[in-house]
């Protein structure tokens, strides 16, 4: 495995990967990884004949109280996990290259919408921050093929979004979220949680999943369904954010007749925000 952290050596392997007619897949991450991230490694490596991942943490997604300085930064075991899993390029760039002309310059990709709802409208200028450092990296990887988690679900519907708004010459692959065994979504986030607050997190999917029960037994009440997984999940030490019933394709609200769902959830244990989905086909 190469570690990259200029630019134009990026570049200049491209070029090579080009002449020898290779499929590139890419897996963006920030760092810290977990089974999750790995799994992505595998999904890419399944299809592609090079594997680029990229470390960064990405300042502009990252809202002014948010952690940015406390996140999880572990290059050397990353690289280890990386090495060992068979990845051909760690890319790991700087700050200072990513941002040349600083933060407040930057010219940004946003898309309209779908970026502003739900997680979005929890974090504003996240998904802005999110679309464009994606969009810089794609220009520097160029990658065929692009992996991200299911569990952002979001997201993944906003770099989707922004592929076909930009008409980005690449395919865009999903993988489903990769979970403990009690059931809680995996996350760097997860060790910000300390042993009693552990302990309590699984409680989000498995209400999740309670939510997913009664939809496709028939419920369509969703607001009542909802207002009750929010208080019962207070009533276990939870600070809910939002839940949230949606259709899956274009996260607006559903009609009753929809039959690709989404529920999506955000809610704080402790200082820590958890997020999770689960997509339903009915
Ligand atoms: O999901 C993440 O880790 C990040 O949002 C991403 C896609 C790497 C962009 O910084």
């Amino acid at each position: 495995m190469q570690l990259v952290s200029e630019i134009p050596q990026l570049r200049e392997l491209r070029r090579e990967w080009q002449v020898q007619s290779k499929v590139i897949a890419f897996v963006p991450t920030m760092g810290n990884l977990h089974q999750g991230h790995l799994n992505l490694v595998r999904e890419a490596k399944r299809h592609a004949d090079v594997v680029v991942v990229s470390i960064f943490v990405n300042p502009m997604q990252f809202g002014p109280d948010e952690d940015l300085d406390a996140y999880p930064r572990t290059l050397p075991n990353d690289a280890k996990l990386l090495q060992e899993l068979g990845v051909d390029v760690l890319f790991a760039p700087k700050v200072c290259d990513m941002y040349a002309r600083g933060l407040e310059q930057q010219t940004f990709v946003e898309v309209p919408g779908i970026s502003y709802m739900i997680c979005g409208a929890s974090r504003p200028g996240h998904f802005r921050g999110v679309a464009t450092i994606v969009c810089k990296l794609f220009n520097m990887v160029q990658p065929n093929l692009a992996f991200f988690g299911e569990k952002d679900f979001q997201q993944l519907q906003v770099i989707k979004a922004m592929v076909t708004d930009l008409s980005m010459n690449l395919k865009v692959f999903g993988v489903p979220t990769t979970r403990e065994n009690d059931g809680l979504a995996m996350s760097s986030r997860n060790q910000y949680l300390d042993p009693a607050q552990r302990a309590l997190a699984p409680v989000l999917y498995s209400k999740l999943q309670e939510l997913n029960a009664a939809i496709v037994k028939g419920r369509r009440d969703y607001t009542n369904l909802v207002n009750a997984c929010k208080t019962e999940l207070a009533e276990q030490g939870f600070k809910p954010d939002y839940i949230e019933i949606r259709a899956a394709d274009s996260l607006m609200p559903p009609s009753h007749e929809e039959k690709n769902l989404v529920i999506l959830a955000a809610a704080f244990m402790g200082k820590t925000r958890l997020i999770d989905n689960i997509q339903i086909k009915l």
